[in-house]
């Protein structure tokens, strides 16, 4: 169900070859082999989640699959000090500023999203690439579905109205639009633009 917003955002998102990426909210690391696949071995992928729990099952996801480019931070999005992020990303072998960030099926989590955001646009280069999935109420005939979306939503935690894709729609130039799942799944991605407040 969820995968396809996941291909989607990578996609649209673009990391390349020897780039260093952040997974805000990474989980047990399901994009990971998404991501290994566009930046490669000389890449990095930096995940990043306030669940200890999560952050294990990444882990051992990452070492089955002999990944020695990925770096987990366990730590508040909506808390987190850039700069100390920074310096722990630099310790275990990453570069201080990364160069695309996504959020999949994240941000709707967290209750002041926008500091999230804010955080996380602090840690990338001037002219990073964003990309956030994250869910809405189904459109069309697939409105019937509202109820079961709205009940997947409340289970897991996630705010259905949050639309937290906004910020890529203010703070970014070229963005790409997608959807999939009947309007459920909603994907944007562009290019950072300095300078908002
Ligand atoms: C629904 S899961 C999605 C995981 C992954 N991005 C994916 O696409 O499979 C949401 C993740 O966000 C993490 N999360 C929620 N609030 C957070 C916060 N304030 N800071 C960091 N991580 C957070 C949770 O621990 C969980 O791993």
């Amino acid at each position: 169900m969820y995968r396809a917003g996941r291909v989607q955002g990578i996609s649209a998102l673009e990391p390349g070859p020897g780039q260093q990426v952040l997974d805000l909210g990474c989980g047990t690391g399901l994009n990971f082999r998404l991501l290994r696949e566009r930046v490669g071995p000389s890449g990095t992928i930096v995940g990043i989640d306030r669940s200890a729990q999560m952050l294990r099952q990444a882990r051992r996801r990452a070492a089955k699959a002999g990944w020695d480019n990925v770096v987990l931070i366990r730590a508040d999005a909506v808390l987190m000090d850039p700069a100390a992020i920074r310096a722990t990303i630099q310790e275990q072998g990453g570069a201080g500023s990364s160069d695309a960030a996504l959020a999949t099926y994240s941000l709707s989590l967290m209750p002041d999203w926008r500091k999230a955001w804010a955080n996380l646009t602090a840690l990338l280069n001037d002219d990073a690439r964003v990309a956030v999935v994250d869910m809405q109420e189904p459109v069309g005939w697939a409105r019937l579905l509202t109820p079961l979306a709205r009940a997947a939503c409340a289970l897991g935690g996630a705010d259905i109205a949050a639309h937290p894709w906004q910020a890529v729609e203010e703070d970014c130039a070229d963005v790409i639009r997608a959807s999939a799942r009947s309007g459920h799944l909603q994907i944007r991605a562009g290019t950072l633009r300095r300078g908002y407040s």
